[in-house]
């Protein structure tokens, strides 16, 4: 298993960091088979596997139970879990509290934190000191959706420009062990990513990023709809499970499954109860 110091020193060494989000047992083990280096169980989770309609309605009881499935599938993947809306708002105690349930039960290697406001800082400092490697994440930060006022690129003219690329050096002095990057131009990300020690990880932000994240779903486009622009799609599974159930309900409406090869036989007649 990589560690936060490989991290670094990959960053370093320019060689590039895969990560990919996993939900649950079989996607994690897949991710830890493809040998990937990191693995997010992010909070798009809500979304993704849970319906919901924004990562606001996640729990913190979601993440735990969701990211214990993801570790048994990885035993051996560095794995990150988002800390869910307003886990770590309401004050530093109830933050720390909420990331120690957080890390400990679940057997993860990092926690991620949305934004780079003071309290965030502090929290970053506090967890790293207490040994709990922490993931930033600016830029768009899906939690404040609501408050950024939809799903929209940041940092796009020179003053949000400047102000990313201060938060990101905020993030790394506070001990952040790496920074996601979603949705900034991709100048911009280049430019954050020769300004701090620390791997970015980008999600679209552009190829200059020390790492790139993307939605297991998005990758497989199994159940999602729409794509967004920044996403590149690896198979369609949406047509190929679909395909899949459609042969499995016709066979079964036309009596061709099962065959005997998938049936158990008694080996002759006398073993059968007799009828009346
Ligand atoms: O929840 C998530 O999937 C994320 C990634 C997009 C970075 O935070
Ligand atoms: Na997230």
């Amino acid at each position: 298993m990589l560690s936060v110091l490989d991290l670094k020193h990959m960053k370093a060494n320019k060689e590039k960091i895969s990560m990919v989000t996993a939900y649950d047992y079989p996607s994690a083990k897949q991710a830890e088979q493809a040998g990937m280096d990191m693995i997010l169980v992010g909070d798009s989770l809500g979304m993704v596997v849970l319906g919901y309609e924004s990562t606001v309605e996640v729990q913190l009881e979601d993440m735990i139970h969701h990211a214990k499935a993801v570790k048994r599938g990885a035993p051996n993947t560095f794995t990150a879990v988002d800390m869910p809306f307003m886990s770590y708002h309401i004050s530093l105690e109830d933050s720390l509290r909420n990331a120690k349930k957080l890390f400990q039960e679940t057997n993860a290697q990092s926690l991620k934190v949305e934004g780079a406001s003071d309290d965030i800082l502090i929290l970053i400092r506090r967890l790293t000191e207490a040994g709990i490697p922490v993931i930033a994440h600016i830029g768009l930060t899906p939690q404040s959706v609501n408050v950024l006022g939809g799903f929209k690129v940041q940092g796009k003219d020179k003053d949000a420009g400047q102000k990313l690329l201060d938060d990101a050096k905020k993030v790394a002095e506070h001990g952040a062990a790496a920074l996601v990057l979603e949705c900034v131009p991709k100048q911009l990300a280049t430019m954050v990513s020769q300004s701090i020690s620390i791997p970015t990880i980008g999600i679209g932000a552009g190829v200059d990023c020390d790492g790139q994240v993307l939605v297991y779903h998005d990758i497989l486009k199994y159940g999602v709809d729409r794509l967004p622009k920044f996403v590149k799609s690896y198979a369609d599974f949406n047509d190929h499970g679909t395909e899949a159930l459609k042969a499995y309900m016709s066979d079964v409406k036309q009596e061709k499954f099962p065959t005997d090869a998938h049936s158990f036989l008694n080996k002759s007649q006398d073993s059968l109860p007799d009828t009346e």
